[in-house]
């Protein structure tokens, strides 16, 4: 344990509850990266009605909209300050002090009650302690950390009075089942999922691969093209009539599976307008086990692991290591999480299913998989 380290974290902060809940993800109201917005009054308007709404956590980093979705944060909610938790970021790159400052500037308080690292990149252990020093002043009154592995998560609790995990995880996107939702369960801290609506895919409105535009970040997302879009819309239309029979929305759905997993802390939903946080809050707070199993068993049909053929595994004696790895356990019955999780298990460069995922794509169109 390094020197200065805290281990007595005391209570966990407010925003921790037992039953999982929503939350507002405020990165497409910041109103850059996302195409076409409304003007920042209609925006602000919907972060008032996430509030009156009941939602009393909100996410936000500087980056989104460039500093406007904390901007207008700070103007939606300055009068409720106390009744709301505000988690914000600091940039992997960014110094922690001057970015923390700037970014309670632009939330006109004093203080929030989450800052996170955004993401554990090369000098991250460094921009822990900082953090730490921030809380130490009351800048910050908690500290966590997103997109990291789990020995990252486990090294961090060492270093910081670590309280919560953020990572990816909708239907789809499930690589924190196999480590991290485990370990942040085991160690007590909050696990924060965003994307839980694949940026909108689960919305279910693609019959086709959409154009976004140049502006969109969303055009660079893998799963909003070729085979992966193709296998996620088989889901969707297969989840469609699930949600129908219980009388809720495909978005509706999405969220209340993952309000119904075990370790989920806050659902991180974004929301650009006012209709979509009305549809989000009305997403059923539990769905019954047999439904969880029902979504999971479409996913799971439609996913289903390949198996490399013979000559797959020949050709890749002279591939990279981690081809080799990953042509080794494409057995037809592994799922590609846990090759990701077994990969990243070695420390160094980690890997996640999608990059299993897209390269599997990759060994079909030369016919090297089957199944
Ligand atoms: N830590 C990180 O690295 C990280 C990364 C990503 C996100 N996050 C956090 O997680 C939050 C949520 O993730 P996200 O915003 O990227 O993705 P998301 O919540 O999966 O998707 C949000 C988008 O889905 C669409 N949508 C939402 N509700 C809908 C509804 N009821 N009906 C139809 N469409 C609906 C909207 O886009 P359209 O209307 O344009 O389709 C909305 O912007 C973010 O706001 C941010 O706070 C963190």
């Amino acid at each position: 344990m390094r020197q200065g380290a805290r281990t007595d974290i005391g209570p966990p902060p407010p925003f921790i509850t037992s039953e999982p809940r929503l939350g507002f993800g405020a990165w497409a109201v910041g109103g850059r990266s996302w195409g076409a917005t409304g003007d920042a009054a209609e925006r602000e308007s919907t972060i008032r009605l996430a509030f009156e709404r009941g939602i009393t956590f909100f996410d936000t980093a500087p980056t989104y909209g460039e500093g406007e979705s904390e901007r207008l944060l700070g103007r939606a909610l300055r009068a409720h300050r106390e009744r709301v938790a505000i988690a914000t970021k600091v940039g992997p790159r960014d110094d922690p002090r001057p970015s923390l400052e700037a970014s309670l500037r632009r939330l006109a308080t004093d203080y929030v009650d989450l800052i996170q690292l955004h993401e554990a990149l090369e000098r991250w252990e460094w921009s822990l302690e900082q953090l730490l020093k921030l809380q130490e002043q009351g800048k910050a009154l908690a500290i966590g950390l997103c997109n990291a592995t789990h020995l990252q998560i486990a090294r961090a609790t060492e270093l910081a009075p670590l309280v919560s995990y953020q990572g990816p995880y909708n239907v789809f996107d499930r690589d924190v089942e196999q480590r991290e939702l485990p370990l942040t369960r085991e160690r007590g801290l909050a696990f924060l999922a965003y994307r839980p609506l694949a940026s909108g895919l689960l919305a279910g409105s693609h019959a086709r691969p959409p154009e976004f535009p140049e502006d969109d970040h969303r055009r660079k997302l893998y799963w909003f093209k070729g085979s992966e879009f193709e296998r996620r819309r088989l889901v969707i239309e297969r989840l469609r009539p699930l949600a129908e029979g219980l009388d809720t929305t495909l978005p509706g759905l999405a969220l209340g599976w993952l309000l119904s997993r075990p370790g989920v802390t806050v659902v991180l939903a974004g929301a650009r307008s006012r209709e979509q946080v009305d549809e989000n809050l009305a997403a059923p707070r539990h769905l019954a086990p047999a439904t969880v199993a029902a979504i999971d068993e479409i996913v799971a049909d439609v996913f289903r692991p390949v198996v490399a053929t013979e000559q797959a595994r020949r050709q890749a004696a002279t591939w990279g290591e981690r081809e080799r790895f990953i042509v080794d356990r494409l057995d037809g019955r592994t799922a590609y999480e846990a090759v990701a999780a077994e990969w990243t298990d070695r420390g160094g460069k980690p890997m996640i299913a999608a990059q299993i995922k897209v390269f599997v794509d990759q060994l079909a169109e030369r016919g090297l998989v089957r199944g």
